[in-house]
């Protein structure tokens, strides 16, 4: 671990992996051992924060218009799929705005107490961050309103007829959501951020300068041609590229080199039976059963499911949005539909339906 790096890692609400998932490495869910792992690597200010270019130049604004008038940042709303970066960002503001960071989850916040508790302690400008903010009870998004918009907090004080609310004044501060399921958050909440950071998966080459930044870090060698096959098995997602980027120092190691070289990757790769496009042997299993058994589909998620041996929503919500977005799959109205890349990627021959007829596609 290098020696200048962070020093207290900040407190992490685990997520637990959703019941009856077995975790795949190339997954990029956050798993415990990734975030006791990560603090090292996990970027501190906007610089060491690669890839995502245009949210970053317009953060940079803000943040920068903000520490001038001496005000606390705009409330910030993050959407994006896992290990993206979401907190790291959160982070970063905190560190940049040069104020106290400090770090919730939805469902920690049960009673409007825990929320109160927080927001009463805060210091001035504080960022405040609640991860998966699409969790949060109905109460408590209702106090956050008030607290977003006027700095204060409706506190109900005594009981039954002679109980009345009073407005606690609170330090102003910046709250940060972020949030995998954007679609699951009321508009209400969503008109009160005032800025919106959407990520999008990592290009390639930021892939490879977030490996490079990783492995300096690691202090393990990683050459351009290793850098660039870990870049295109890492699903554009920072977090799976550094989880392979340490069970690659492990091989290397294991094998006597000081380095990760190409051929360390490629062994190591098919080792894990992650291919070029970061599948695991189950995704791929998923996209075979359909070309095997439903001849391509289109098939039910329901049957789908069944076929795979996984419950539906583990399926859609952990499976599926990978497979649709390397363009592999598709939802159709008529169920799910492999796709002509997913044939190519797995060298299997396209059936006809009719001899007569040509391909399907
Ligand atoms: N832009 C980046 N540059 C370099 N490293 C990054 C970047 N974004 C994320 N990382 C690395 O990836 C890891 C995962 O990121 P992070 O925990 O912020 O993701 P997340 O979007 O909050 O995921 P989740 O939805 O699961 O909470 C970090 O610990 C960090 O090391
Ligand atoms: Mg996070």
């Amino acid at each position: 671990m290098g020696k200048s790096r962070p020093k207290t890692p900040p407190e992490q609400p685990k997520r637990t992996p959703q019941a009856g998932v077995v975790p795949g490495i190339a997954h990029p869910e956050r798993y415990s051992e990734d975030e006791d792992r990560d603090v090292s690597l996990r970027p501190q200010n906007l610089t060491e924060f690669l890839g995502q270019a245009s949210m970053k130049e317009n953060l940079a604004v803000f943040i920068a218009a903000a520490r001038k008038r001496n005000e606390s940042l705009d409330h910030l709303f993050l959407i994006g799929p896992p290990g993206l970066g979401k907190t790291t960002l959160a982070q970063v503001v905190a560190h940049e705005l040069g104020v106290e960071f400090k770090v919730t989850s939805a469902p920690a916040l049960d009673k409007p107490k825990d929320l109160a508790g927080i927001l009463t302690m805060i210091s001035e400008k504080a960022v405040f961050f609640i991860d998966e903010i699409h969790r949060l009870k109905p109460a408590i998004e209702e106090m956050l309103y008030i607290a977003m918009e006027d700095y204060e907090l409706d506190w109900i004080i005594g009981q039954g007829p002679s109980a009345r609310t009073i407005r606690l004044p609170i330090p102003p501060f910046t709250l940060v959501g972020a949030t995998t399921k954007a679609g699951n958050v009321s508009s209400p909440l969503i008109s009160r951020f005032g800025i919106t950071c959407r990520f999008a998966f990592y290009e390639l080459t930021d892939m490879e300068a977030i490996l490079r930044r990783s492995s300096g870090i690691l202090r393990v060698p990683l050459d351009d041609a290793a850098a660039s096959l870990l870049a295109s098995s890492a699903r554009g997602t920072p977090r799976v590229a550094n989880r392979l980027l340490r069970r690659m120092r492990d091989f290397a190691q294991v094998r006597g080199g000081a380095s990760i070289t190409r051929a360390v990757v490629e062994e190591g790769l098919a080792r894990l039976e992650i291919d070029s496009l970061g599948l695991e042997r189950h995704d791929r299993e998923i996209l075979k059963i359909i070309i095997e058994r439903y001849g391509g589909g289109p098939v039910g998620a329901e049957t789908l499911a069944i076929s795979v041996g996984e419950a539906v929503d583990t399926l859609e919500d952990y499976y599926e949005p990978y497979l649709i977005q390397s363009g592999l799959l598709q939802r159709t109205p008529r169920g799910r539909m492999v796709t002509p890349l997913a044939y190519e990627h797995l060298k299997l021959p396209r059936k006809d339906r009719d001899e007569n007829s040509g391909f399907l596609f």
